[in-house]
């Protein structure tokens, strides 16, 4: 039987792990794909073949997982410098900028991931996208609360214009509204692009960056060292 994308989400996953080493300090991702590597380093720490690491979770859930795995947590207060870090994404470009914050993490994600020597993104080959925006899914920001919906139109209204965009805030429950909530007490908004970004992806982070009501945006720019993917044939490695 073929691989499932589960499998290969583990095999990217276990890759990456072979680049722990003992003593390190380790930026833990959030998903599905991370997941398998906390497992993987949770095994090593079990067996002794890894002793003295410590994780910085980029996410509440990921904090729960490692700890229930057993693996020591450290933040990124007493450890702003973090050796390694090693997280999903849920889109990848030819020029290794992701997208990230499906899951609503990418704020802790871009701190400590921008806080890491080494950031090793692991993906299934089903993420690769010629452009960012590209796969019909959302480019995420993180927004505060108050005001919200001022915030909303500035953002739509950055994108005037350009075909097949849109803009919503995200909600677990439409009918009930039921607006997201992230670790961080924030709202997300989805920004949707049709045919991909085909603006410049360097312009438009600061234009929405420069947006009072928004903390940060999903777009992780020049900020992976290396992707790992992982598809039926095989591992592939894009290094920048
Ligand atoms: C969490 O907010 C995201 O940035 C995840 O890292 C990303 O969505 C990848 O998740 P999966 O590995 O579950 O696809």
């Amino acid at each position: 039987t073929p691989p499932s994308q589960d499998d290969l989400k583990r095999v990217a996953a276990h890759r990456a792990v072979e680049l722990v080493e003992s003593g390190m300090v380790l930026g833990l991702g959030t998903g599905s794909t991370a997941i398998h590597a906390l497992d993987r380093i949770a095994d090593l720490l079990r067996r002794g073949t890894l002793t003295n690491i410590v994780g910085v979770p980029t996410s509440k859930k990921t904090e729960a997982q490692a700890l229930a795995l057993g693996i020591p947590l450290v933040d990124l207060n007493s450890h702003p410098s973090i050796d390694l870090s090693i997280d999903g994404a849920d889109e990848v470009d030819p020029h290794l900028n992701l997208v990230k914050g499906r899951g609503g993490s990418l704020l802790r994600e871009k701190m400590i991931e921008g806080a890491s020597k080494r950031f090793v993104v692991i993906v299934d080959d089903s993420k690769l996208v010629p452009r960012l925006g590209g796969s019909g899914l959302a480019v995420p920001v993180e927004i505060i609360p108050f005001g919200w919906e001022y915030t909303l139109g500035k953002l739509k209204k950055l994108f005037d214009g350009v075909t097949g965009f849109d803009a919503k805030l995200r909600m677990s429950k439409v009918g009930d509204v039921e607006i997201d909530v992230t670790d961080n007490l924030n709202y997300i908004v989805d920004l949707y692009f049709e045919n991909g970004i085909e603006l410049d992806l360097g312009s438009i982070s600061d234009d929405i960056l420069r947006i009072t009501g928004v903390v940060e945006h999903g777009m992780f720019l020049g900020m992976a060292t290396e992707v790992i993917i992982a598809g039926k044939d095989g591992i592939k490695v894009m290094k920048k």
